[in-house]
């Protein structure tokens, strides 16, 4: 492969061109790809307009270059080895033949219900090969795909449809998910009753739990694949047409869809697959993310796909049947790279070393961490009992916005340190300010993190309002795209993620707007005021820390709190109920009105030897009271 780099000093090389001459550096990694008209320019931008082009008026579709350009040389080699919740049940393995037939397959029945280029599809579904198809076969038809997690409430689904406006909803009838089956169908069913732009809904057979199908909008996946064409040619797409919107969570207000588009996206995620993982041409990947996020779109299906990887798929949870499920599958499918959550590791760290014992684990050449800090004892867990001492780890910062891996080791290349990130990849230029917007030069510094260079798989735009695009990432220190980090660079000039600066919290590597977990909490009928935090937590990173304002009508305390986490369950979704609530009279604020999460936050972490200044409070006497009711 052309732009593998192969060890270090070939790493500080690239590195090195990268900023030197970023046209010809890409340029260089572009033209393994096949593009049915190549660019008239490499890249093109303006931060202040966040306006950005990689391979401009160049046309491809990515499918193509993820089927077609294998089929001669890697055809029968397996594509998608998907590993069924149930590990008495059958895995699929799909090779990239059977693979690309399935896509072109589903491309025709995307047409004959009507879908065309540039309309938008939400795929709402289990960690099923058809996700993965659903996802490819939207690309190869020119729609944009939109993934919705599938562990999303009715109401957060329906946000999601109506703000892109998407006319077709592709979902399973329920899923499995460890000793549960759970309703899938009906969550769209009720989220479709605040919807009007949606004309279809395909459904997967997985789970074969009763489900009401509507005449003339819901349709079997299996009747219409039945009936439909074998082939399909790919539609002829510009490098800058939209490839998907997936929506991910700020400081403020609802979900944004954050936009990528085709070229841009296809060149880094392959490119960035190939060096972080060090991949080769006959090992099998895992990734344990699911499609619903970004870490499953270029990491499950897209880079890999692309590179010619195998990439596992799995249904199941790690903790199902027993703890070893993970170890399990690495030993039956011998898997080569293995790529997972700081929380995962520390939930089957606890679980203490028998379910790890039983598997040789000697397949493993290299061990993945992303969506949130890794802790050192975690670290060290996961390379001495997991890679058994042999393998390296790399610890990959990114983000949904920038689309593909931007600060991390290449693996066995790049020294690792426990929990460093190391250094960006090739192409990726990150600067470290202070809160002015001063840059921090040189090493040993520690600031806010901001990109001042653009990648090609960065974020284009937020869905139906650029202006938040611009607001949210590009305003904050002009010329630059600001991630919402902190940042370390020591000594060595390795980068340390510390961790969001913002009113974003990182809960078991999913990302929560503090706002959205408020907002949702007052939907209670019973709840004055809300305020939420993270707070330090074992196993999931952060914990969602809830102080509450609210009239008790008689309630009782716990009845309450049930009642609250039942609403923000309903609202955006398990995965956003509070941790721990604490129902207080009143929240700390500044004259002007404003809370004072810093106080919350001290409170919640159970550090109140250092509240800091407390007199310009408008009400200082509530802080008494929070400190003693903190939970
Ligand atoms: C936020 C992005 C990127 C895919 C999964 C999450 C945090 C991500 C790391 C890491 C420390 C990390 C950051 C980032 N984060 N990876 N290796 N070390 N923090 O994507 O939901 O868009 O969240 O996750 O805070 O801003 P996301």
């Amino acid at each position: 492969m052309l732009t593998k780099i192969e060890n270090l000093s070939e790493y500080f090389l690239a590195y090195e061109k990268s900023i030197a001459n970023p046209e010809t550096f890409w340029e260089r990694v572009a033209n393994q790809f096949f593009w049915r008209k190549k660019w008239d320019r490499v890249v093109d931008y303006d931060f202040e307009k966040a306006e950005v082009k990689w391979f401009e008026n160049a046309k491809l579709n990515i499918t193509e270059n993820m089927l077609e350009r294998h089929l001669y040389t890697i055809g029968d080699k397996p594509a998608i080895i998907w590993e069924p919740n149930d590990p008495k049940e059958a895995g699929i393995t799909l090779t990239y033949q059977q693979l690309f037939e399935k896509v072109c397959e589903f491309s025709n029945v995307l047409l004959n219900n009507g879908v065309k280029k540039g309309d938008r599809v939400i795929i709402y579904m289990p960690m099923i090969p058809e996700a993965a198809i659903a996802m490819m076969a939207c690309a190869r038809v020119g729609a944009v795909h939109s993934v919705v997690f599938a562990g999303f409430s009715s109401s957060a689904l329906a946000d999601r449809i109506i703000n892109c406006e998407a006319k077709v909803v592709l979902t399973s009838d329920g899923n499995f998910r460890g000793a549960k089956s759970i309703p899938v169908k009906a969550v769209v069913d009720e989220a479709l009753e605040k919807c009007t732009t949606i004309e279809k809904v395909i459904v997967v057979e997985r789970t074969k739990t009763e489900v009401t199908m509507q005449a003339g909008r819901d349709l079997w996946w299996h009747e219409e694949t039945a009936k439909a064409e074998k082939t399909h040619k790919a539609e002829v797409m510009d490098s800058e047409d939209m490839l998907f919107i997936l929506y991910t969570s700020g400081s403020t207000g609802q979900p944004k869809g954050v936009v990528h588009t085709t070229g841009g996206y296809m060149v880094y995620t392959q490119f960035s697959f190939q060096n972080v993982f060090q991949y080769n041409s006959d090992d099998v990947y895992w990734c344990t993310a699911d499609v619903g996020w970004i870490t499953g779109h270029s990491y499950i299906v897209y880079g890999p796909l692309l590179a010619g990887a195998t990439t596992v798929m799995f249904e199941g949870v790690p903790t199902y049947p027993d703890a070893g499920r993970f170890w399990e599958i690495i030993d039956k499918y011998q898997v080569n790279q293995f790529y997972t959550a700081p929380t995962a590791i520390r939930a089957l760290q606890a679980y203490g070393l028998d379910p790890v014992l039983p598997y040789k684990l000697d397949s493993l050449k290299v061990l993945g961490s992303v969506g949130e800090p890794i802790n050192e004892e975690a670290w060290h867990w996961y390379h001495d009992h997991i890679g058994k001492g042999k393998c390296p780890i790399v610890d990959t910062w990114w983000q949904t916005e920038t689309g593909g891996i931007m600060i991390s080791p290449l693996a066995g290349l790049t020294p690792t340190k426990p929990a460093y990130a190391t250094l960006p990849l090739p192409g990726i230029r990150p600067v470290i300010v202070d809160a002015e917007g001063n840059e921090l030069k040189g090493n040993g510094v520690e600031g806010n993190l901001c990109i001042n260079f653009p990648w090609p798989s960065m974020i284009r735009t937020t869905y139906g309002d650029h202006q938040r695009c611009i607001d949210t990432y590009f305003s904050t220190y002009k010329g630059m795209y600001f991630t919402g980090d902190g940042v370390r660079r020591d000594e060595d000039g390795y980068y340390r993620i510390m961790g969001r600066v913002d009113d974003v919290i990182n809960v078991s590597g999913h990302r929560m707007g503090t706002a959205e977990v408020e907002n949702a909490i007052n939907e209670h009928p019973l709840v004055v005021e809300s305020a939420v935090v993270g707070y330090p937590h074992d196993i999931k990173g952060q914990g969602i820390y809830a102080y509450v304002i609210c009239d008790a009508e008689g309630r009782t305390e716990g009845s309450l709190k049930e009642e609250i986490k039942a609403t923000v369950n309903k609202i955006i979704g398990p995965i956003a109920k509070p941790d721990k609530i604490q129902l207080v009279t009143g929240l700390p604020k500044t004259r002007s009105g404003k809370i004072m999460r810093r106080i919350l936050r001290k409170v919640a972490e159970n550090d109140t030897s250092s509240l800091g200044d407390t007199s310009t409070l408008l009400n200082p006497e509530v802080v008494e009271e929070i400190i003693k009711g903190a939970q």
